[in-house]
């Protein structure tokens, strides 16, 4: 959630173009044939304390996602939450957690350490942190507590945060999360929530049983309220939804198509040896303020990151190879604008929100046609316009149909302009050719 500070005005207008913000509203005869009013925060009953941190972060009228959902969600129902990138699922559910703490309160003697109320689920660090912080807003004025449990970092001030502290909302990664439940730093049998987010990927194959050792320490799913949410939902990871809910109920918030609408996405043909030039060269355009670069593997992103520092430009890398803490560094360096472009894995695909990414380039298309919509996704977010490039090789053009079909929209592919193609200033870095390009390996025989 961005403090109004950096949102003001802009984000009002609703995410996807359902909500009418108040200029959109005011004017014109569109407007006035929209039957439904949007549903704004002061209807719903939500307690003051909230209304008033809606105030303060400047969150007037909801979200399509968010309109649908609260009503169900207030009312103690279990539900998987399907919208888009980019609007508002976080604060969907987070408000649902805090406004439920806050109609059944517990007296100061009943609040130990250890036991959380609310356990947030979330695949990665980075994302843990941005739902922690997104719920300290929301909490500003109800005096809950907020803590996050995550690999990578700062395992002893955790562990004491857990012994020492009253703790209300706890958002973990699963692995960190585990750990403490084995060392009895922590207790879920006591939450009235539980909530996963990108609960598509929780429930991928890799996480399964990491998530069932955690639901199986959770209060039974009859005496807790469960909230799933995500961009995209395969049938696969719904079936296994409804083993963690209770009638839960579906709403899907089914825009014109699957990818944020304010992203312009153009795809372009090119050879593998001509992605650096075009990619430099578009990055030096004064329109590219901040940009995410995706590649698919390790190694890629290392050598790509290289390759753009080479050229002068200011990027940093985000893969999980980086320390945690450097990577937290970076986030903040990127929000800041300190740094222009990220070079990353689908560690930043998922749920992470840096205000003004304009640009989100594709160095490979992702293996994955989810991934595809949940990397474009970090442009075009919160109303705002975005761009997304994806670079079709020989290599991966054989992923395009995939996507084409998941996203239901047909790109168009282009040949780049002769802008982008002009040569580099500087020679790019030579590298050995990699034997099998297997992922994260170094060239055998390198001389340094
Ligand atoms: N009602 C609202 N009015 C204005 N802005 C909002 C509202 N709700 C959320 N936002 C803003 O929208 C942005 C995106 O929200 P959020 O990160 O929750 O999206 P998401 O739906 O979870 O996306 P993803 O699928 O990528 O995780 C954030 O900056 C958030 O502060
Ligand atoms: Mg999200």
């Amino acid at each position: 959630m961005s403090g109004s500070s950096e949102s003001d005005g802009e984000q009002g207008n609703g995410t996807d173009g359902r909500t009418a913000g108040p200029t959109e509203a005011d004017s014109g005869e569109e407007a006035a044939e929209n039957e439904e009013r949007p549903t704004r925060f002061e209807d719903l009953a939500l307690a003051p304390p909230l209304q008033k941190a809606l105030a303060g972060i400047g969150f007037t009228t909801c979200t399509p996602i968010q309109a649908e959902t609260l009503p169900m969600t207030l009312a103690g129902h279990d539900l998987i939450g399907q919208a888009q990138t980019g609007t508002g699922k976080t604060a969907a559910f987070l408000l649902t957690a805090i406004q439920r703490m806050l109609a059944t309160p517990l007296p100061w003697e009943e609040r130990y350490a250890s036991e959380p109320r609310i356990l947030a689920l979330a695949p990665t660090r980075e994302l843990a942190m941005q739902i922690a912080e997104d719920a300290e807003q929301l909490c500003a004025h109800t005096g809950h507590s907020v803590m996050t449990v995550m690999g990578g970092v700062n395992y002893d001030r955790q562990r004491e945060q857990l012994r020492n502290e009253a703790l209300d909302i706890l958002v973990a990664t699963p692995g960190r999360l585990i750990d403490f439940l084995s060392s009895q730093d922590v207790f879920l049998d006591q939450i009235d929530m539980l909530i996963i987010d990108e609960a598509d990927r929780m429930l991928d194959m890799g996480f399964i049983p990491d998530v069932k050792r955690i639901i199986r320490k959770c209060t039974p799913k009859d005496q807790r309220q469960t909230l799933l949410f995500s961009a995209t939902f395969n049938q696969d990871v719904l079936n296994l939804s409804s083993m963690w809910t209770r009638k839960a109920e579906f709403v899907e918030i089914e825009p014109e198509q699957k990818t944020a609408e304010r992203v312009d996405q153009s795809v372009f043909m090119v050879g593998n040896d001509d992605k650096l030039t075009v990619l430099t060269n578009y990055l030096k355009r004064p329109e590219v303020e901040k940009a995410i670069i995706f590649a698919n593997r390790r190694d890629q992103c290392r050598d790509l990151n290289d390759d753009l520092r080479n050229q002068g430009i200011a990027s940093e890398l985000m893969s999980g190879e980086i320390a945690q803490n450097k990577r937290l560094k970076t986030l903040d360096r990127f929000r800041e604008g300190q740094i222009q472009a990220l070079v990353a894995t689908d560690v930043a695909g998922r749920g992470i929100h840096v205000n003004g990414v304009t640009h989100v380039f594709n160095y490979n298309l992702p293996d994955n046609a989810e991934d595809y919509v949940h990397r474009i996704g970090r442009t075009g977010r919160a109303g705002r316009n975005g761009v997304s490039v994806s670079f079709a090789s020989e290599d991966d053009a054989f992923s395009l149909p995939a996507i084409e079909a998941y996203i239901d929209q047909k790109l168009t592919c282009e040949v780049p302009e002769e802008s982008l193609t002009q040569p580099l200033k500087k020679p790019p870095i030579q590298r050995r050719k990699r034997r099998g390009g297997g992922g994260g390996r170094r060239p055998q025989g390198r001389r340094r």
